[in-house]
C-alpha cells in the first residue's frame, strides 16, 4: 500500500509548503500530495482553500493578491506560499507527486488555461528537473476538468476524487479514463474497493492517520493511502503486516 504525503508532512509542518514536502521526502514517503489554485499571473500557488485567513496571516482570496504579495505572506513556521513550479523543482523527482487541481470553474475556456498551464508547469519539470512522466499524477473532485484534461493531455494520468459514494461506484473513474479511483476514508468499503479493481482501477484513500482506518484499507485491498503523518502510518503499516 502507497503512502502519499497528504499536502506534505503537513500533521508536522504547515501544509502546502516546500518544508512539509522536504519533511515528507525525509520520511520517505511514495509520493507527495498538494492542491493547487489558478493565481492570474498565470502561475498555480500551492493552498487548499481560496480563502487565506485558513492557513496563512493573510486576509481575502488568493487573487486578491499580486504574486508577490502572496509570497510575502506567512504560510507557518515562517514559510511562503509556493508556487507548483517551485515545488516540482524542490521535489525535483525524489517521489511521485500527486496534484491535485482545485477549482470549481467548468466553461470550457477556463478549463483550457489551467489545463494548458499545468502541462506547461509538468513538461518544464521533466524537461529541467529528475522527473518521468510516470510520476505524475493529477487529480480533482471537478470531474469536468478531467474529462476535459484527459481530451487535451491523454499521457498524463488522472485519478477521479470522490467525497460522497457515486451511484455506480467506480464507473465515473473509468468513464473518465482515471487510473484510480480516490475516495475519502468516510465512504470507502469492500464494495467500492472490489468495483473499482474489477474495471481495472487502483484506489487511494484520503485522509488516513489513524490505526483503525490503516487497518480498514489493509483489509479491504486498498492501493494507496493519503496521510498527513508518513513515517507514522509507513511504521503501522509495517506493524500490521508482520502480524
Ligand atoms: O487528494 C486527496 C485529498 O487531498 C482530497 O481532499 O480536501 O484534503 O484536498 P482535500
Ligand atoms: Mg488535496
Amino acid at each position: 500500500m502507497k503512502v502519499i504525503a497528504h499536502r506534505g508532512a503537513s500533521g508536522e509542518y504547515p501544509e502546502n509548503t516546500l518544508l512539509a514536502f522536504s519533511e515528507a521526502i525525509k520520511q520517505l514517503a511514495d509520493g507527495i500530495e498538494l492542491d493547487i489554485q489558478y493565481h492570474y499571473s498565470n502561475n498555480f500557488v500551492l493552498l487548499h482553500d481560496n480563502d487565506l485567513q485558513k492557513t496563512t496571516n493573510g486576509k481575502g482570496s488568493v487573487n486578491d493578491y499580486s504574486l508577490v504579495d502572496l509570497q510575502q505572506l506567512d504560510a507557518g513556521l515562517g514559510e511562503f506560499i509556493p508556487t507548483l513550479h517551485q515545488a516540482l523543482e524542490l521535489i525535483n523527482g525524489d517521489c511521485f507527486v500527486n496534484i491535485e487541481v482545485k477549482t470549481a470553474v467548468i466553461d470550457k475556456a477556463s478549463l483550457l488555461k489551467i489545463i494548458t498551464l499545468l502541462q506547461r508547469d509538468i513538461a518544464h519539470a521533466i524537461n529541467f528537473h529528475d522527473f518521468s512522466w510516470h510520476q505524475f499524477i493529477v487529480s480533482s473532485f471537478n470531474h469536468q476538468l478531467l474529462a476535459e484534461l484527459k481530451t487535451l493531455f491523454p499521457k498524463l494520468a488522472t485519478a477521479t476524487l470522490v467525497a460522497l459514494c457515486p451511484l455506480n461506484y467506480a464507473q465515473c473513474a473509468q468513464q473518465l479514463k482515471a487510473i484510480s479511483l480516490n475516495p475519502s476514508i468516510e465512504i470507502v468499503n469492500q464494495q467500492l474497493v472490489d468495483d473499482a479493481h474489477q474495471r481495472g482501477l487502483n484506489v487511494w484513500v484520503y485522509t488516513v492517520d489513524i490505526k483503525e482506518d490503516i487497518k480498514k484499507c489493509l483489509s479491504y485491498g486498498v492501493d494507496g493511502v493519503f496521510t498527513n503523518y508518513p513515517k507514522q502510518t509507513k511504521h503501522y503499516i509495517e506493524q500490521l503486516q508482520t502480524r
